[in-house]
C-alpha cells in the first residue's frame, strides 16, 4: 500500500467510534421528531424492529468487507474481485456527501443554541426558531466552525484523533442523557409524554411511516453508505465482528430510547403537539431551561446543547471519514489534504440547506412532491434522498453483494476470523439467513415503496392496508 492508513488501537477503540458515528443528531433530534410525526409508540416498534432485523445483518457485512479489504467504501469492492459493485461504494459516497452537507447545518444549530443559552438566550418556541434558522450568517458561521473542528480531527488520522474524540465524548454523553431523563421525569405531565412514547397505537402505520422507520434505522445506525466498511477497514482481523455490531446496534437503539424517555416528558410537560418537525428538540427544550430559573435553567440548558453538539461531532466525523479514505486510498491523497479539499466541497453542497430554512423562500419550499403534502425544504428534500432512499438501497445492495457476489462462505469465514466460536452460534446463522433471504426481500421491498410514494404519489401500503 502506498499511504499508510493507520487503524484503531484497540477494540474499546473501535466500539466507541462506531458507536460515535451511529450515535449523534439521529437519536436525539431526528428520532424523537420522526417519532412525533410517526404518531408515537408504533412507529418506535417498527424501528426497533428493523433495526435488530434488517439493520443488524447489513453492518455486520460492512465491517466484515471493511474488515477483509482494508479498503474505504469505494476500493473495498474492487479489492474483493467485484470492481463492478464499487457502484455501492460511489453510491455510499454521495449519501455520505449529502448527509453531511445538511448534517453540519443541523449540528450548527445545535451548536448555536448552546452559545446562546450560555449568554443567557433562551430561544423559546417556534417563533424563536424560526428567527434562529433563518439567521444564514449565524448559522452559516457556525456551520463553518463545526466543519473545521471535524476536518481537525479526521486529518488527525485513526487512533490520535477519530479514537481519542470518540473516548471523552461517548462517555460524557451517556452521563448527560441519563441525568435528562432523571429530570425529565419529575415534570407536570411527564407520564402523558410517556404514554404517547411507549403504548402503541398501530392504526397510525401508513406507508410514509414505514419507510420513515427503516430510513430512521438505517441513519442512526450509519449504515447503508459504507461507513462502516471504512471503519471496519481499520480495525483488527483478531476482533469479533459478530459481538462488535451487537454493541454497537445496543448502544445506538440505547440512546436513541432513552433520548425518547428525556424528550417525550418534556415535550408534554409544555402542552407542544409532537408532529413539530425537525424543530421539536429546538422549540420544546429552551423553555423548559428557562422555566428552571436564570442559573440552573443556563447550566441545564447549556449542559444539554453541548451534548447534543458532542453526539453530532463524532458522527460527523465518522462522514467526513469516508469520502477522506477514498481520496487517501483510491487517489493517493495525503490525507490531511484530502480532508481539507473534502470538507471544503461538502461544506458548499451544504449551502442550500442552510439557506433552506427560512432565509431563501425559492429553497424553503424547495419541491412539491407528489407523494407529499407540501411542498418540502431542501433539507428535507437532501434528507429524503440521501436518508430515507439511498441509506436503504445501500443495505439492499450490501446485503445482496455479500450473500451472491462475494458470497456467503467467504463473508462466514471472515466473520469466524479472530473468533471461531461464533461458528453455528444462534447469531451468526441468523446473520446468514438474514443477509440471504430477510435483507434482501424486504429492503427491496420497501424500497420500492418508498419511491413510489414519494416521487410518484402511489401510496402502496394504504393500498394493502385498504
Ligand atoms: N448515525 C448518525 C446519527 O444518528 O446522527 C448519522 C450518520 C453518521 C449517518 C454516519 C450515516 C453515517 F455514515
Amino acid at each position: 500500500m502506498a499511504i499508510q492508513r493507520g487503524g484503531f488501537s484497540t477494540r474499546l477503540g473501535f466500539i466507541l467510534a462506531a458507536a460515535g458515528s451511529a450515535v449523534g443528531l439521529g437519536n436525539i433530534w431526528k428520532f424523537p421528531f420522526e417519532v412525533g410525526e410517526g404518531g408515537g409508540a408504533a412507529f418506535v416498534v417498527m424501528y426497533l424492529v428493523f433495526c435488530f432485523v434488517l439493520c443488524f445483518p447489513v453492518m455486520v457485512a460492512e465491517i466484515a468487507i471493511g474488515r477483509k479489504t482494508q479498503r474505504n467504501a469505494v476500493g473495498a469492492f474492487t479489492a474483493l474481485g467485484h470492481k463492478k459493485w464499487s457502484i455501492i461504494g460511489y453510491l455510499g459516497l454521495t449519501s455520505g456527501v449529502l448527509i453531511l452537507s445538511f448534517y453540519n447545518v443541523v449540528a450548527a444549530w445545535a451548536f448555536g443554541y448552546f452559545i446562546d443559552i450560555v449568554m443567557g438566550n433562551f430561544s423559546v418556541g417556534a417563533e424563536a426558531f424560526g428567527g434562529f434558522v433563518s439567521d444564514w450568517v449565524k448559522v452559516g458561521s457556525y456551520t463553518i466552525i463545526f466543519m473545521v473542528a471535524t476536518a481537525y480531527v479526521v486529518s488527525h488520522g485513526i487512533a490520535g484523533g477519530i479514537e481519542r474524540a470518540a473516548k471523552i465524548l461517548m462517555p460524557t454523553l451517556f452521563v448527560m442523557i441519563i441525568a435528562l431523563i432523571f429530570y425529565s421525569l419529575t415534570l407536570p405531565n411527564a407520564m402523558e409524554g410517556l404514554k404517547f412514547y411507549l403504548v402503541p397505537d398501530f392504526s397510525e402505520i401508513t406507508g410514509t411511516v414505514v419507510y420513515a422507520a427503516l430510513g430512521q434505522a438505517f441513519f442512526s445506525l450509519s449504515l447503508g453508505m459504507g461507513a462502516l466498511i471504512t471503519y471496519g477497514s481499520y480495525v483488527n482481523r483478531k476482533e469479533n465482528i459478530v459481538s462488535s455490531a451487537a454493541q454497537i446496534t445496543l448502544m445506538d437503539v440505547g440512546v436513541a430510547v432513552l433520548a425518547g424517555f428525556m424528550i417525550f416528558p418534556f415535550v408534554f410537560s409544555q402542552g407542544i403537539e409532537t408532529d413539530g418537525g425537525a424543530g421539536l428538540i429546538f422549540m420544546t427544550l429552551p423553555g423548559v431551561f428557562q422555566s428552571l430559573g436564570p442559573i440552573l435553567g443556563v447550566v441545564v440548558g447549556a449542559f444539554f446543547f453541548l451534548l447534543l453538539s458532542f453526539a453530532a461531532f463524532t458522527s460527523t466525523i465518522s462522514l467526513l471519514e469516508v469520502p477522506t479514505a477514498y481520496m487517501v486510498d483510491e487517489h493517493e491523497v495525503p490525507r490531511s489534504k484530502a480532508t481539507w479539499i473534502v470538507a471544503a466541497i461538502i461544506f458548499l453542497v451544504g449551502i442550500p440547506s442552510l439557506l433552506s430554512a427560512g432565509a431563501v423562500d425559492a429553497l424553503t419550499g424547495f419541491i412539491q412532491l407528489p407523494g407529499k403534502e407540501s411542498a418540502i425544504s431542501f433539507m428535507d428534500f437532501a434528507g429524503l434522498i440521501a436518508s430515507d432512499t439511498f441509506l436503504p438501497l445501500g443495505g439492499f445492495m450490501i446485503a445482496v453483494f455479500t450473500a451472491y457476489v462475494w458470497r456467503k462462505e467467504n463473508f462466514n469465514a471472515e466473520i469466524a476470523h479472530g473468533d471461531e466460536s461464533i461458528k453455528g452460534s444462534w447469531l451468526q446463522t441468523y446473520v446468514d439467513f438474514a443477509i440471504s433471504y430477510i435483507c434482501p426481500v424486504l429492503l427491496g421491498a420497501i424500497f420500492i415503496v418508498t419511491v413510489l410514494d414519494n416521487f410518484l404519489g402511489i401510496k402502496i401500503i394504504n393500498i394493502l392496508l385498504g
